[in-house]
């Protein structure tokens, strides 16, 4: 009885296995002969080009309507900003994150912000704008970042500038920059703190977890076939098993912190997970969720832009004196610039906008049409095809920048000193239209920080300095390799 229930399973999972197969393959067009699915399939491309992103670059710009299609995935890129508006603005109902997205992340996000459509994310939309524009949780993560700059970055740095010989170490801010985030956004989030960046640089089961359960729910979107992830998944074995064990982890972290918030009280405490609790008071799971969201959206992308800043100033020393000369007037005292003080900083915030609009951490996004349509540049989607626009693509656009788009002006984004910014449809870094990101400010008040304590006590130089960045795959770019720098402490 046991071995005919087992072959009747077995023989189903593999006809609807097949099934799934017959569908998908359908859908895609593998048979496409065209030359941007053929060099898509051959990788023809990486002779050519050393990221991914770069030849997707290279193809949109050569589109007369900066749009292309990857029939074999079903995929349409633009890096048109009137498509751009068209689909995060004027027809956002018919282009949601959509359930192939979702399915990706569900494991690790659940119903978190980040992986929801609907009334969902309408709730908690309306929830975290209203907790993220609260001037209490503002200052509080202002102070968090300031507190972790004060007493572990530059602490960290500084032990590293002290050898004044011709053997210094050589650091991987990358690896620095993500402990910081990581620190950073666990307190802002969860009001705990993981300690990853001290001078033994220790390891953290919560930050390998979180890594490692990123990087395989990332790898899923890529995958050629997803059914051989469900698969996996199903079996529970490699990959998926991994991932089923990091998220593990996660759960028993975050659950944990929970049952103790709620033993301890949460009223009087500032982090996110506290001010939720106030308004989904018994559904646990929804509360990681929601959490473990934040830390995704809050965490990697920061310290990615902080990466990306880093290796272009390291190639302009003058904008790096002029951010210094401006950190020094407006804070003459040496000590760390208040928020009103950040925000006098225009030419920093110049500089900050403008080194994201050549390295955005999310280099492209994806959204899945409900129902066939016609884009403004007269491209047309059918229901279910993905529509993504390239923030990466449009960065480095001609048509949009300029002919000086590659080059690193933080002059653009001034009038008369003061800065200007850009229309959100070209420049669509952090998204734009109703799902913009809810913690851009945020974001940008934590590297204009962290910028304007390194700046002037610290030289960061890289260790080769005609480094040009490769990009491992993922939910946001991450340099492979690292980032090796050295630190030389400033007199
Ligand atoms: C430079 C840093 C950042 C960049 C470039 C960035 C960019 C983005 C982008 C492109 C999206 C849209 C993603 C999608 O829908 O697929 C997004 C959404 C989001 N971001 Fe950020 N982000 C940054 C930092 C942060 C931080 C620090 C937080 C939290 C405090 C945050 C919170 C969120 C949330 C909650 C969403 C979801 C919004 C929604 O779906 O309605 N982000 N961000």
């Amino acid at each position: 009885m046991a071995t005919s229930t087992a072959f009747l399973f077995f023989s189903f999972t593999s006809l609807f296995s097949l099934f799934s197969v017959l569908v998908f393959i359908s859908r895609m067009k593998p048979w496409c002969n065209c030359n941007t699915c053929r060099g898509y399939l051959t990788k023809s491309w990486t002779n050519t080009f050393t990221n991914f992103c770069d030849w997707f670059t290279h193809l949109l710009k050569n589109s007369p309507t900066g749009t292309i299609h990857v029939h074999v995935v079903g995929n349409i890129i633009t890096s048109n900003p009137k498509n751009v508006e068209y689909i995060l603005k004027t027809r956002f109902d018919n282009y949601p994150k959509g359930k192939p997205f979702s399915t990706l992340l569900s494991d690790l996000l659940g119903r978190g912000i980040f992986n929801v459509d609907g009334d969902s994310w309408k709730f908690q939309r309306k929830l975290a704008s209203l907790e993220l524009g609260s001037v209490a949780i503002r200052s509080y993560a202002f102070d968090t970042v300031i507190d972790e700059i004060k007493t572990r970055l530059i602490p960290v740095l500084a032990s590293k500038a002290r050898d004044n010989t011709e053997r210094r170490d050589v650091l991987d801010l990358q690896d620095i920059l993500r402990r910081f985030s990581f620190d950073v956004t666990c307190k802002f989030s969860f009001g705990t703190d993981p300690a990853c960046l001290l001078p033994s640089l220790p390891s953290s089961n919560f930050a390998e977890a979180f890594d490692l359960a990123s990087k395989i729910s990332a790898e899923r979107g890529m995958a050629a076939l997803p059914i051989i992830w469900k698969m996996k998944r199903f079996f529970k074995i490699g990959s998926e098993k991994k991932l089923s064990e990091a998220i593990n982890v996660i759960n028993d972290l975050a659950y944990d912190i929970i049952k103790q918030r709620r033993k301890m009280g949460f009223a009087s405490k500032k982090d996110l997970l506290s001010r939720f609790m106030g308004s989904v008071s018994d559904d646990d799971k929804y509360l990681r969720d929601i959490v473990i969201s934040f830390l995704l959206a809050g965490r990697d992308t920061v310290s990615a832009s902080l990466a990306g800043f880093f290796t272009i100033l390291s190639k302009n020393p003058k904008v790096e004196e002029l951010i210094r000369e401006e950190v020094n007037r407006v804070n003459p005292v040496q000590e760390y610039p208040t928020f009103d003080e950040l925000r006098q900083m225009h030419y920093l915030n110049a500089a900050i906008h403008e080194s994201i609009r050549l390295f955005p951490p999310v280099q492209n996004d994806s959204k899945f049409a409900e129902e066939d349509d016609v884009l403004p540049d007269g491209t047309v989607v059918k229901k279910g095809d993905r529509v993504s626009y390239h923030p990466y693509a449009m960065g480095r656009m001609e048509n949009i920048w300029g002919l000086d788009c590659l080059e690193f002006k933080p002059e653009r984004w001034l009038k008369d000193g003061a800065f200007m910014p850009e229309d959100p449809f070209k420049y669509p870094v952090f998204q734009a239209g109703s799902r913009i990101c809810l913690g851009k400010e945020m974001a940008l008040m934590n590297m204009k920080s962290v910028v304007a304590a390194l700046v002037p006590r610290f030289d960061i130089r890289m260790v080769r300095p005609d480094y040009e960045p490769r990009f491992t795959p993922g939910l946001t770019a991450c340099f492979r390799g690292g980032l090796p720098v050295k630190v030389y402490a400033r007199k």
